[in-house]
């Protein structure tokens, strides 16, 4: 299975932070941004990832990426000339896809919650077999996301983007998961009011073909959406409590790529020493008792 990064954007919200740096680059915490929804693809087993970004980050994800080759996978690199919307990536990522179905992320979703490299991994079954896959959460401003309605069964009859009455909590995450015809359903969108191939209308494409399955992240997983100042924060305050509470690091592409055994210890030592002498390095080899 393949992985999108969908790291472009404006970052307007965000200003004058994104002004000179890419939104998907600024720390959460210890790390950069795109460390998380890179780390959680790795996680799922998911080793072949296309980043797509402007023409004028590109240049500083590969400087702190690069083929990937650090973390035993491949990454490549598409640009989006506008931001013209999340579906586009799907045209754009045609190549990179191959006929294949594809888990995409948007770079400024962090995800923490231990079942969720099992969820991606069923949903990547389910895209296999010609079923797409969304994920929600419940938040308390919905009216910022695309949101899920449901019917007395619990089942996804609509989703609205943005809606000013939202019609449940359900907020639609940044993680999708799409069968082998992602990009000839993506062709098939007009752009909206905004100008936008909007991927609540890719979904409501597969809902209407009823192959959308819809996975409620449960109580023990987190989700945010790290594109406000408020929010960034709030990231950054959580991933910092959590490993220091807790002693855990996450979204840490070094330690998915030493448990997926992508890298031998041999290798891992030698990324930790590239980090220099900082808490980050230690950390990451008192994993291996060092
Ligand atoms: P948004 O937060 O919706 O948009 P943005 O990042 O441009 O920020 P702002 O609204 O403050 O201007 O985007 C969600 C994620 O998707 C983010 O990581 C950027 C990415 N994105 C693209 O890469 N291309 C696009 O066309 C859009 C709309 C978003």
């Amino acid at each position: 299975m393949k992985g999108i990064i969908l790291a472009g954007g404006a970052g307007t919200r965000l200003l004058p932070l994104t002004k000179v740096v890419s939104k998907q680059l600024l720390a959460i915490y210890d790390k950069p941004m795109i460390y998380y929804p890179l780390s959680i693809l790795m996680e799922a087993g998911i080793k072949d990832i296309l980043i797509i970004t402007t023409e004028e980050c590109e240049p500083q994800f590969k400087f702190l990426l690069g083929d990937g080759s650090i973390f035993g996978i491949n990454i490549s690199y598409t640009i989006q000339p506008a931001p013209e919307g999340l579906a586009q990536a799907f045209i754009l990522g045609e190549k990179f896809l191959n006929g294949e179905p594809g888990v995409m992320v948007l770079g400024d979703n962090i995800f923490y919650g231990q079942n969720i490299p099992d969820l991606i991994q069923k949903a990547m079954w389910d895209a296999d077999h010609g079923e797409a896959t969304i994920f929600g959460y419940k938040v308390r401003d919905p009216e910022r996301f695309g949101v899920a309605e449901f019917d007395k069964n619990n089942q996804v009859i609509s989703i609205e983007e943005k809606p000013k009455n939202p019609k449940s909590n359900y907020a639609i995450t940044g993680l999708y998961c799409y069968p082998k015809d992602v990009p000839e359903k993506a062709k098939a969108l007009k752009p909206s009011a905004r100008n936008e191939l909007e991927i609540t209308d890719l979904n409501n494409v597969y809902l209407q073909e009823k192959r959308l399955n819809f996975i409620p992240l449960n109580d023990h997983s987190t989700w945010f959406d790290t594109g406000t100042f408020e929010s960034l924060y709030d990231a950054s305050s959580f991933i910092r409590t959590m490993q220091q509470h807790q002693n855990i690091i996450i979204g840490c592409p070094e330690v998915a790529a030493l448990k997926n055994k992508w890298i031998d210890v041999e290798n891992f030592i030698k990324l930790c020493y590239d980090k220099g002498n900082n808490s980050y390095r230690e950390y990451l080899l008192s994993m291996i008792g060092e």
